[in-house]
């Protein structure tokens, strides 16, 4: 095992005693988190558990009030955004914005072609080779709101890959996605990963999905109650501690697949 300061070099993301309150309500406590080059972390945890605040965090979007946020090693600022692609969590209204699905790609190139200037030959260049990536190539001219679930957050992903980011920053991707979807996104994103180093953080509710394919987990329900390999976040006592006791968890694979929900009359 290294030594600490040398594992810290190699992270992407470092935050260290993460206070945010909304409202005078802490919303994260004391949050230690972190993830390395080349790795893919996944962020489980109830509906209001602090999950896409803490993405907020890290992205510089939400400024917390007390703790130390490193981004590739610095505070986030301009420079580190241009390196991450963030797909933030998807509200159904977005998905019939009336643009084509190649708009929707070319907008994930506005940070760095700045939005007052048309886009070039050369960005739509960018742009269908990442369609391409995600096999979506053939309904680039296509209508957005047109597309199925599935598609469009192909298209998502695709418009968070067009800077070719070092880190993927992604809320809730699977959202609406049937599972052979899910499951080629899954692949796409461990080839990126071991193709070019890229880095991934990724929340999901679907916590036996999520083990099968991050290479760790952390469990945050306002304090971070496990950040680890992927399999020990199974442990029944973790569950109940991130989760409470209104879930009902069922193992259903050797894989040890598990899936929750809250229980209906609660
Ligand atoms: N801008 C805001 N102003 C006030 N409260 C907020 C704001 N954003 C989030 N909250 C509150 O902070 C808490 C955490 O919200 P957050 O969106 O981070 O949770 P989450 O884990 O992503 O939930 P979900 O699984 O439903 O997406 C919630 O109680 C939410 O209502
Ligand atoms: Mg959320």
């Amino acid at each position: 095992m290294k030594p600490e300061s040398q594992v810290k070099e190699t992270h992407y993301v470092d935050l260290e005693d993460i206070w945010v309150a909304y409202d005078h309500k802490w919303v994260l406590q004391s949050v230690y988190f972190s993830c390395g080059a080349g790795e893919i972390v996944g962020i489980v945890g109830p509906n209001g558990g602090g999950k896409s605040t803490l993405l907020k965090v890290i992205l510089g979007l939400v400024r917390p009030d007390r703790g130390t946020v490193r981004l590739f090693g610095e505070k986030p600022g301009k420079r580190g955004l241009q390196e991450v692609g963030y797909l933030p969590q998807i509200s159904q209204a977005e998905r019939f914005f009336p643009v084509s699905a190649l708009d929707v790609v070319l907008m994930g190139l506005y940070a760095r072609i700045g939005f007052f200037r048309r886009p070039d030959q050369k960005d739509r260049e960018t742009a269908m080779e990442v369609l391409n990536r995600v096999g979506m190539a053939d309904h680039a001219g296509r209508p957005f709101g047109a597309l199925s679930g599935g598609q469009q957050q192909r298209v998502h992903i695709a418009r968070a890959l067009a800077p070719h980011p070092r880190l993927l920053v992604l809320d809730e991707p699977a959202t609406g996605v049937d599972s052979v979807a899910q499951e080629d996104f899954y692949r796409l994103l461990a080839e990126l990963r071991d193709a070019e180093g890229l880095s991934v953080l990724m929340v999901s509710h679907d916590i036996g999905v999520i083990t099968a394919h991050a290479d760790r987990i952390a469990c945050l329900n306002v304090e971070i109650h496990y950040h680890g390999e992927a399999q020990a976040c199974m442990i029944p006592e973790n569950i109940a501690r991130v989760f409470g006791r209104d879930l009902k968890v069922m193992v259903h694979d050797s894989r040890c697949a598990t899936c929750f929900r809250r229980h209906s009359h609660e």
